[in-house]
């Protein structure tokens, strides 16, 4: 059975993008091995001085790092790993501040790791995580489906660029206008469901 990694910030109660995350695994979790990673609960380390010196040493200068260091680099490490023994994966985030939560990029920060999901090469930076596929479920509460607002979401770009650097294909299922159109919110989310039943059809 193929593997499925749900990486999870929704730490707002009653958090409507967590909504329509439960419906996909309620959906799919007889076709594939699901597990999830809760950002709010287990964030990923920032690079900071004391971690990004070691990891820019080993992953581009070949330097073994000692045991303090690489103590320090052991958590993103491991949720490298659990990226690298998934097949597909499911980001879920709403939209904060036109772009992703800190919280979710500190994960791709993480898990974008040179020699582990990506190679710079001669020919440029080539992804090593072919064969994976990620979908992005996420909410905002404006509408960015058409111009001009359209051009101010950073958040679907930004995590389909950095999927794309580890050659992941990224698709979206977006709520936009959580707050907008508050009084067709259900509505809204029944269209969203559908579109996950005919886009899991596609996976599993
Ligand atoms: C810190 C913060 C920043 C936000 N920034 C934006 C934004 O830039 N654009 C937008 O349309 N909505 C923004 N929102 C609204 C949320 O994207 C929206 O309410 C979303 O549906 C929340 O998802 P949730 O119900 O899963 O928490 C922001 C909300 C918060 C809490």
């Amino acid at each position: 059975m193929k593997k499925t990694l749900i990486i999870n910030y929704t730490p707002r109660e009653n958090s409507n993008t967590k909504k329509m995350a439960d419906y996909f695994i309620q959906r799919n979790k007889d076709k594939t091995q699901i597990s999830i990673l809760d950002l709010a609960e287990n964030t990923p380390d920032l690079l900071l001085k004391e971690n990004l010196n070691p990891l820019v040493a080993r992953n581009f200068g070949g330097i073994t790092p000692s045991d303090a260091q690489q103590s320090l680099l052991d958590k993103n490490d491991q949720l490298t790993n659990q990226l690298l023994e998934a097949d597909y994966i499911v980001v879920v985030t709403p939209v904060y501040n036109y772009s992703l939560p800190a919280t979710v990029k500190a994960w791709f920060d993480a898990v974008i790791q040179a020699g582990k999901t990506f190679t710079a090469t001669e020919k440029g930076l080539v992804g090593l995580c072919e064969g994976k596929q990620a979908l992005v479920l996420t909410t905002s509460g404006s509408d960015f489906g058409s111009e001009p607002m359209k051009s101010l979401n950073f958040a679907t770009p930004l995590a389909a660029t950095c999927f794309s650097l580890m050659g992941i294909t990224t698709e979206s299922i977006a709520l936009f206008g959580t707050q907008q159109y508050a009084d067709k919110l259900e509505e809204l989310l029944e269209t969203k469901k559908t579109e996950i039943d005919t886009f899991s059809k596609n996976w599993y």
